[in-house]
């Protein structure tokens, strides 16, 4: 059995008394202490979800690794928002009122870069745009962050994991340094991982849901994660993830969600988590260091 899987194993027996261990250092990877905090779409506590702003604000709060949200825009387009539509975080209803219900998939980059998606978190951030996944890609470069970049909808966009790939690529995000280290690219579609995995073996891959434990093993063949929500996870449930390798051969992580307050940071970190994804960064890194 893997260190890792020892240290869960013994913190489901333990159980509460767990919450009360330090973190191990065993969870040390590289020079960075586990569990990695995430910042969720950005630092979206502090500025409007999945914008440059969001990035910049993660970066100010030191925040390592910040998660995005990829769709696909009418004329085939990557950009970074997380509904399918443009609704809520965005004036297109003002902007294009009668364009009902507001797709991403029906709108062009060139009407979607005319939307402020900014103004609905403050005023302050009036006028910030919806990113392409190139921006985005590039401000997290930047600031030297890494990102652990959601395909969102998948099934409302064929090819949408050839596609992201490539623009990584591209940005210059598929060298060794970037794979090995700096980027996981997840879904809540097994076969879209599945199909990151088998288009590009070498990049790390995580499947957002909480699979029975019967069904990891069949996971472990195309994913390096599993990541489910907070609210349905337990010590055990991480022990019986860190008990197999994933498809790199290294024990299969946990990076779980969305996780905002201290209380709620602790006992995920007490279960042994490998990474927590957050809208307040600084709230979950202060909590977990304690
Ligand atoms: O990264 C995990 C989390 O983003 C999954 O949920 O709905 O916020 O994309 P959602
Ligand atoms: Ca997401």
């Amino acid at each position: 059995m893997h260190a890792r899987a020892v240290i869960s194993s013994a913190a489901a027996l333990l159980g509460t008394a767990a919450l009360l261990l330090p973190l191990s250092p065993a969870r040390a990877a590289g020079d960075t202490a586990r569990p990695l905090v995430t910042a969720h779409r950005g630092a979206s506590a502090y500025a409007p979800e999945n914008t440059l702003a969001a990035v910049d604000e993660a970066a100010a709060l030191g925040a390592d690794w910040v998660e995005n949200d990829v769709q696909r825009t009418k004329d085939g387009e990557l950009v970074v928002l997380h509904d399918d539509s443009l609704r809520r975080t965005t004036d297109v209803e003002e902007v294009f009122p009668g364009r009902a219900p507001w797709k991403v998939k029906d709108f062009t980059l060139a009407e979607i870069a005319r939307l402020d998606a900014g103004s609905w978190f403050g005023p302050a951030y009036a006028g910030a745009r919806v990113p392409t996944l190139e921006q985005f890609v590039d401000r997290v470069e930047h600031h030297r962050q890494k990102l652990l970049l959601e395909i969102k909808n998948p099934q409302l966009y064929p090819g949408i994991e050839r596609q992201a790939l490539k623009v990584l690529g591209n940005q210059g995000w598929l060298d060794r340094r970037h794979v090995k280290h700096r980027l996981i690219v997840q879904s809540f579609s097994a076969d879209s991982v599945r199909t990151v995995h088998e288009l590009k073996p070498a990049v790390k891959t995580g499947f957002l849901g909480t699979p029975p434990a019967a069904d990891l093993p069949a996971y472990a063949a195309f994913t390096d994660q599993i990541n489910p929500s907070h609210a349905s996870l337990s010590a055990g449930y991480v022990a019986a993830v860190h008990a197999l390798d994933g498809a790199h051969g290294k024990p299969l992580e946990v990076f779980t969600w969305t996780v905002n307050d201290a209380a709620a940071a602790r006992r995920v970190a007490g279960f042994g988590v490998d990474g927590i994804i957050t809208d307040t960064p600084d709230v979950v890194r202060d909590a977990v260091r304690d």
